[in-house]
């Protein structure tokens, strides 16, 4: 999905009832705890991500759906509004600004750094570490894990 679709995508972003019954039956407390600390537009995002590979895949393996619900997790570092993330997309076609600007503002930092705070953030939920391994790997380039595979593929057109 491109970047400008993603953005009224994420604006008009909400929550359904039939969500809940799925987060509800497949979080438990802690994990459900840690999943409402997500905006709402992260929120849609994750869920969708996990719908994409049930739906495109048949996944049922629970480590990579729970992979898919918290990959961004450590987005919840910083307060990270929908006009935030776009400066953060945006800066981040000028590299060099970029890695300057991310040193001193500390949403920036969380940004272009999540995958690592997701990763930190899914061991203190007492998430399994196969999913960890997925969740650390979300952006990584060349992945050679088919879960990764997988997840980067949903990731990219939720
Ligand atoms: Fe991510
Ligand atoms: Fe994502």
């Amino acid at each position: 999905m491109n970047r400008i679709k993603q953005y009224f995508k994420a604006k008009r972003a909400k929550i359904y009832e039939k969500d809940y019954q799925f987060l509800l039956g497949f979080l438990n407390e802690k994990e459900l705890e840690y999943f409402n600390k997500l905006p709402v537009y992260e929120k849609r995002h994750s869920l969708d991500v996990c719908y994409y590979l049930i739906n495109k895949y048949g996944i049922e393996d629970q480590d990579l759906l729970k992979a898919a619900l918290f990959h961004d997790i450590g987005k919840i570092k910083a307060k990270i509004t929908l006009t935030k993330k776009v400066i953060g997309v945006i800066l981040e076609k000028i590299p060099f600004l970029a890695k300057f600007l991310e040193k001193r503002i500390y949403f920036l930092k969380i940004y272009y750094n999540h995958p690592e705070y997701s990763t930190e953030i899914c061991k203190e939920i007492g998430l399994n570490e196969r999913v960890v391994d997925i969740v650390r790997h979300h952006h990584g380039r060349n992945p050679t894990d088919e879960d990764v595979i997988k997840l980067q593929e949903a990731d990219k057109k939720n």
